[in-house]
């Protein structure tokens, strides 16, 4: 399964996910990863692995829809069969999602439907819950609202800190993702309603 990497930051998912592959954990090639912004520490991490890299600042772009499109195309250059989300902080409309039905996939630091947008552990936290999470799942033109392939809890601890919970849901979002991708690779699966099933 050829993947393509998509980051806005950090890069800590990409990583896992180039760990995973390195191991034999996950069987896929990284095609391309692209970044919406030039600083993005994460392109880095992926030259560092000697994964292509590409930046693609949506600014340039008249409007979501002409970004859409030449995301799409320079993913389909690069024979990109599943397009993972690691941290890209920018919507896709239907002009990109139309592209790869049901072959783009995200991770969202929380137990969806709790808290999808912006910071959700922060939200977790202050809402109170007792356990936390993260979700895979596929990408639909709702934000954080697509068919689950799967998800990792963590217990929320008395003495938690927004930022010590969203430390204990970070490294589980290390193992889920690279997970998630190969069940998603895998195939054996076909989403009934919002349900991910075996087929
Ligand atoms: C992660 O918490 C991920 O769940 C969310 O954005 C963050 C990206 O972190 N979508 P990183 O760039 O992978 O370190």
């Amino acid at each position: 399964m050829t993947l393509g990497i998509l980051i806005s930051g950090r890069g800590s998912n990409l990583q896992a996910i180039i760990d995973a592959i390195a191991s034999g954990e996950l069987a896929a090639s990284i095609a391309v990863v692209i970044s919406n912004r030039a600083d993005a520490a994460g392109l880095a991490r992926a030259e560092h692995a000697g994964v292509p890299t590409l930046v693609m600042p949506h600014k340039a772009y008249p409007d979501r829809a002409a970004y859409d499109r030449a995301l799409a195309a320079a993913l389909k250059a690069r024979g990109v069969e599943l397009v993972c989300l690691a941290g890209f902080m920018r919507l896709l409309g239907p002009a990109f999602i139309d592209e790869f039905p049901q072959a783009v996939v995200n991770i969202h630091p929380s137990l969806l439907p709790a808290f999808p947008g912006l910071d959700a552990q922060q939200q977790a936290f202050e809402h109170g819950v007792k356990i936390a999470g993260a979700t895979v799942h596929f990408v639909t033109a709702e934000l954080d609202a697509g068919p689950i392939v799967c998800q990792a809890a963590v217990p929320v601890h008395d003495g938690d800190t927004a930022e010590t919970l969203a430390a204990r849901i970070l490294e589980a979002e290390h193992r889920l993702y690279p997970e998630g991708i190969r069940r998603v690779a895998a195939g054996g699966w076909r989403v009934v309603g919002r349900r991910v099933q075996s087929a």
